[in-house]
């Protein structure tokens, strides 16, 4: 019998949502306040989500709003199935999550399983019941060293600063581990009851209806066994990346698989992405194996400076990482913890991601703009952080009265100035804290913020807010851009970056001067003026022209 010819079957061509993602941070205090105590909340998130929407990104992670003391701007949670007061209720997470879900804008939330607050329930049953106690063995509590164990159990050091150790001020005088601050102790990973909670609260927030978790200190869940000195090893910077004891323990990986297993039970492709600081992009791949995590971030990229070679040998390494085990390349340029793009590029490259000064604003922004430009080009997933699309500098004059960043008071040595980066983003370019919310601001706003709010730049074509949405419309209209696994690189003039894509050609010129090149196709969009000249045309420094073959 002649077998019935039908056309082969269409190719698997579904490409799971995360796989280009584009993701946007936002930092509930700061975003926007509905009930004008001058601190961001839920509601406030809900009234701007049709801005999200209109920005044209496919998901929003949102920073910690569970029930603390903010001893940590909420990386410190003393119950991770409470919302906390100052941000609303567990029925305004409700109707966020679903408000946003018929947006068509997908909802992650952050996860903090390193460490509790210390007014946990469980951290102030295990302070009460002592040594040897059940509760005490869900953290890290240790006798001291010394004669009268008044030194600590060993030599770690906070990354806020100071020795990782606290003395509980009983009588049994046992100290606790918080590799950051002293109201942020370290759970015991090797505890199942530790592993069983944090299993529950996954299948809480995922029955809440979220599409994912953003994994907190993903690197720093399981401590090398015995805890052993690092033995004069340098002073840790923020959130530092070297080898240590307590942070990327091979034994991590478990506890993600387990994980893995469970967003696997639940429809619609939810996710967790690792912030993991690793000392290579090779260990950062190990988190996203197929049966662990869906995505880490990119710290390599975040931390590379405004420079032709250095951005290209990143980008190579962080795509041939990711080849191995299938999992797409992530870029970021700046989130919560780090001083905006804007003003990193400001100054001169080499000075870190904790910077205090300004710079020529002109100059940051003119390669903030280009480097969005750059990042939204490359294949994969990309994060962006509140205020970035408005082009927002870091505030970097803040009095130190108003500062609230736990590292700015425990970092004696360290920059730790992560408050600059928080201040309340501008909506509107007068009124109480130009649309922030009627009652103020939690950290105060410079005088011109009103300049960069989202009224001042919407409709205006040369704006950074337009150049935002420009971008996403087209990486949705294009969407080979943010798929593949690979750039072509092409031939460019020192200083100047171009690859291929599917159709597409990016060029970034990294220097201050103009250079000449070969026209590319159709000029789809740039982050500055380009002036064609027959077949040829000129990319001035430091901006991106996306061209279409
Ligand atoms: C968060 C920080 C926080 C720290 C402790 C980090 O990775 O991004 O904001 O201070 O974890 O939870």
């Amino acid at each position: 019998m002649t077998p019935h010819l039908t056309a082969s079957a269409p190719a698997d061509t579904h490409t799971a949502w995360w796989q280009d993602a584009v993701i946007y941070q936002v930092y509930p205090r700061s975003f926007a306040d509905a009930d004008g105590d001058g601190m961001g909340d839920l509601e406030g998130v809900r009234s701007r989500l049709p801005y999200l929407r209109d920005l044209g990104v496919d998901a929003v992670w949102l920073s910690p709003f569970y029930a603390s003391p903010q001893a940590d701007a909420g990386y410190d949670v003393a119950d991770y199935r409470a919302i906390d007061p100052m941000f609303g209720t567990l029925h305004d997470a409700d109707a966020l999550i679903r408000d946003a879900h018929a947006l068509g804008l997908r909802i992650i939330v952050d996860l903090v399983p390193n460490h509790s607050s210390d007014q946990h329930e469980w951290f102030k049953r295990a302070l009460k019941e002592g040594p040897g106690s059940a509760l005490r063995a869900r953290y890290h509590f240790r006798p001291g060293r010394g004669e009268n164990g008044e030194l600590p159990p060993n030599d770690w050091e906070s990354i806020f600063g100071g020795p990782a150790w606290t003395r509980t001020s009983g009588p049994d005088g046992e100290w606790y581990l918080h590799l950051f601050a002293p109201e942020q102790p370290d759970f015991n990973w090797e505890h199942p009851a530790v592993a069983d909670e944090f299993r529950s609260i996954l299948r809480f927030w995922l029955d809440m209806g979220v599409d994912g978790f953003r994994v907190d200190v993903a690197h720093g869940l399981v401590k090398a066994a015995g805890l052993p000195d690092i033995g004069g090893a340098d002073q840790l910077k923020l959130l530092g990346n070297d080898v240590m004891p307590f942070f990327d323990q091979d034994g991590v990986h478990e506890i993600y698989r387990s994980w893995r297993r469970i967003l696997a039970e639940y429809p619609g492709e939810r996710i967790a992405v690792a912030e993991a600081w690793t000392p290579s992009a090779d260990r950062t791949a190990l988190y996203v194996r197929p049966d662990e995590l869906h995505q880490a971030f990119n710290f390599q990229y975040l931390g590379a400076p405004w420079d032709a070679e250095a951005l290209r040998e990143v980008i190579d390494d962080s795509l041939a990482a990711m080849l191995p085990v299938g999992a797409p390349a992530t870029w970021v340029l700046s989130n919560h913890d780090v001083t905006r793009h804007a003003t990193r590029f400001a100054n001169p490259s080499g000075l870190g991601t904790q910077l205090r000064t300004p710079g020529d604003r002109a100059l940051g922004l003119r390669r903030a703009r280009a480097a969005t430009l750059l990042m939204l080009a490359l294949p994969g997933s990309a994060y962006i952080y509140q205020g970035e699309e408005l082009g927002l500098p870091d505030v970097t004059d803040l009095p130190d009265e108003v500062r609230q960043d736990p590292s700015f008071f425990r970092a004696e040595g360290q920059d730790g100035f992560r408050d600059g980066c928080r201040v309340p983003i501008p909506w509107t370019v007068d009124g109480s804290s130009y649309g922030f919310g009627s009652g103020g601001s939690w950290l105060p706003q410079p005088a011109d913020w009103g300049k960069l709010s989202v009224e001042a730049q919407e409709g205006d074509s040369s704006s950074t807010l337009e150049l935002y949405r420009s971008a996403l419309a087209v990486r949705r209209t294009h969407p080979g851009l943010g798929r593949g696994t690979a750039v072509q690189w092409l031939e460019a003039p020192e200083g100047v970056l171009a690859f291929a894509r599917d159709g597409f050609v990016c060029t970034v010129n990294l220097t201050a001067d103009a250079v000449r090149m070969p026209v590319r196709g159709d000029v789809l969009l740039a982050s500055g003026e380009v002036v064609r000249d027959g077949s040829e045309f000129e990319l001035p420094g430091d901006t991106t022209v996306w061209w279409t073959m």
